[in-house]
């Protein structure tokens, strides 16, 4: 299992150490929440931040835009040295537009559904997806209980990927631990992201070992 940490539930107060241990740790990627207010009922960090992340943290960037318009943001997204972009599907007009820019910037694209957002949606744009990804919770707040129906949406979405010959990975985001986690290793999950079960555990290394041995 590939594993994405979420940052938005480490300590800002000592976020050079909180990366160091990503640095240290088994993790794949590093998760990165950016909300703006409007798209979800939250604030959380913006290209400031991304920035002094991208100077301390070795691990490829999985940005994660919960914003209206990510269209206009593609620039300052890839000068934070993002390795993949996550765009909504519920914040983009013109998705196609979008991802193509995305990929011209020289990102890996990913397009992100919201819980209620079906996953027959993405038909005609997932031969141009690097990435899905599955929200497990109603995005803005890290920490929410996992929704189940979110199991059944991968094997949906694994059905989809394989009748398009499309080569997207499978990302899922929200409420994830070693028990929500399994059940998605089994059901056809590529890449987790957990930001309260490692940011809050007793030992984040040894716990996202744990998720990376599903
Ligand atoms: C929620 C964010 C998540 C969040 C996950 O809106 O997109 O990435 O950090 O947090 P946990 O793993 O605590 O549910
Ligand atoms: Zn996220």
């Amino acid at each position: 299992m590939l594993v994405s940490p979420s940052l938005l539930s480490a300590d800002f107060g000592n976020l050079g150490r909180e990366l160091e241990m990503i640095n240290a740790s088994d993790a794949d990627m590093l998760h990165i929440d950016v909300m703006d207010g409007v798209f979800v009922p939250n604030i959380s960090f913006g290209f400031p931040v991304m920035k002094f992340v991208q100077k301390l943290c070795r691990k490829p960037l999985d940005v994660h835009l919960m914003i209206v318009e990510p269209q206009k943001f593609v620039g300052e997204v890839r000068d934070c040295g993002a390795e993949i972009m996550n765009v909504h599907y519920e914040a983009c007009t013109h998705l196609n537009r979008t991802v193509q820019q995305i990929k011209a910037a020289g990102m890996k694209a990913g397009v992100t559904l919201n819980p209620a957002t079906p996953v027959c949606l993405l038909r005609d744009i997932i031969a141009e997806l690097d990435l899905v990804l599955l929200m497990s919770v109603n995005p803005g707040f890290g920490g929410q209980k996992f929704i189940t129906g979110t199991l059944r949406k991968v094997a949906d979405l694994r059905q989809l990927i394989a009748e398009t010959g499309s080569k997207a990975l499978i990302e899922i985001d929200g409420g994830v631990n070693l028990d929500t986690g399994t059940q998605l290793a089994q059901a056809g999950a590529d890449i987790l992201v957990a930001g309260n079960y490692v940011f809050n555990s007793a030992d984040p290394v040894a716990t996202i070992r744990g998720l990376k041995q599903l």
